[in-house]
């Protein structure tokens, strides 16, 4: 099998003089799951539809496996699976036909469909339904079949736009859960997402996108570090607001407490020691402060930061 890969060399589109997508140089590479992080409008769907050959570049070029998209379209797109703005499956078919139809599309061998078509419905959780009527599933199952009609032909790429968006919380929970365990099949995910959160909570590596351009590409542990102060960062919440000279001349003076941020009436952001031992020490002595403490947890804060600084900077 080969090493799954997505490689962009100065890729770029254009609307008119308006630029969507500049000269984005890529390379995402093995079996992880990249997510593909920007805010509504960044190019994100511009950019994933250039790879599958959606749309055409302006300028530069991609790769899908070291294969031209351009150059070499079916041998291209024959590694990859996509699911960026599909059709609806027709009401009245169960999944196996409506992926029966896929499979043909896709050119998987007659012998091979049902072995296929069952195991991808197995991979989106749905072998229980394989034969039911799909206008009847919810918006997440129907979604979940998507996933699966992007999968039949075994792709090592997986190209997803948003797959979630849209979806209750618990579709959107069955689908991250689902896109998190395609990796242990040898494939490479690459989703697109305007959601930190989920970004932190499925991919290994995120690339950010923010008006067309990439502004970095690294894995998750590293732009945290990179980004953080060397400080964890814990959210505390309080029954009560808070007087905020309580806040600067108590808890920012409490002993492993290096710097405290008041985010809303009830609730601060602590700059704390990454140690579990000096976290403990903090918040014992936040609760001996009788202030109605109700929560103490770790926030993604310095990813968060990042985000929120990256694409409020205009230019
Ligand atoms: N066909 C099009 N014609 C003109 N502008 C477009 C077209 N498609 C996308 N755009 C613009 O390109 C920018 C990027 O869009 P898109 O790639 O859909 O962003 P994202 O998926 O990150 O939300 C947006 O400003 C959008 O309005
Ligand atoms: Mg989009």
């Amino acid at each position: 099998m080969n090493t799954p890969s997505l490689t962009s060399v100065g890729l770029g589109k254009s609307f008119g003089s308006f630029v969507a997508v500049q000269g984005l140089d890529l390379k995402v590479e093995g079996a992880k799951c990249v997510g593909f992080l920007g805010p509504n409008g960044a190019g994100k769907t511009t950019t994933l539809k250039m790879f599958a050959d959606m749309i055409f570049p302006s300028r530069g070029e991609a790769f899908i496996n070291g294969i031209s998209v351009r150059k070499d379209r079916k041998h291209a797109l024959s590694h990859a699976g996509v699911l960026i703005e599909s059709p609806e499956i027709y009401p009245s078919l169960s999944p196996t036909e409506a992926l029966e139809m896929v499979a043909e599309i896709r050119g998987v061998p007659r012998g091979e469909q049902p072995r296929r078509i069952r195991s991808v419905l197995d991979e989106v959780k749905m072998l229980d339904w394989a034969h039911q009527k799909v206008g009847r599933f919810s918006k997440g199952m129907k979604q979940r079949i998507q996933i699966a009609a992007a999968l039949v032909h075994d792709p090592e790429v997986l190209i997803l736009d948003e797959p979630s968006t849209g979806l209750d919380p618990r579709g959107m929970a069955e689908v991250r859960a689902i896109v998190r365990e395609q990796r242990k099949h040898g494939r490479l995910i690459f989703m697109s997402s305007h959601i930190l959160s989920e970004v932190t909570d499925v991919c290994d590596e995120v690339a950010l996108i923010d008006r067309g351009k990439l502004l970095f590409y690294d894995t998750l542990a590293n732009v945290t570090a990179r980004f953080s102060t060397g400080n964890a960062q814990v959210d505390a919440v309080f029954v009560r607001p808070l007087d905020p000279a309580q806040v600067t001349g108590t808890i920012a003076h409490l002993p492993g407490v290096k710097a405290v941020e008041l985010l809303d009436p009830k609730r601060v952001r602590l700059g704390v020691p990454p140690g579990a031992l000096e976290q403990a020490q903090v918040l014992e002595a936040l609760v001996a402060l009788r202030l109605g403490l109700v929560s103490f947890k770790e926030s993604t804060g310095a990813l968060e930061d990042v985000y929120m600084q990256q694409i409020a900077r205009g230019d």
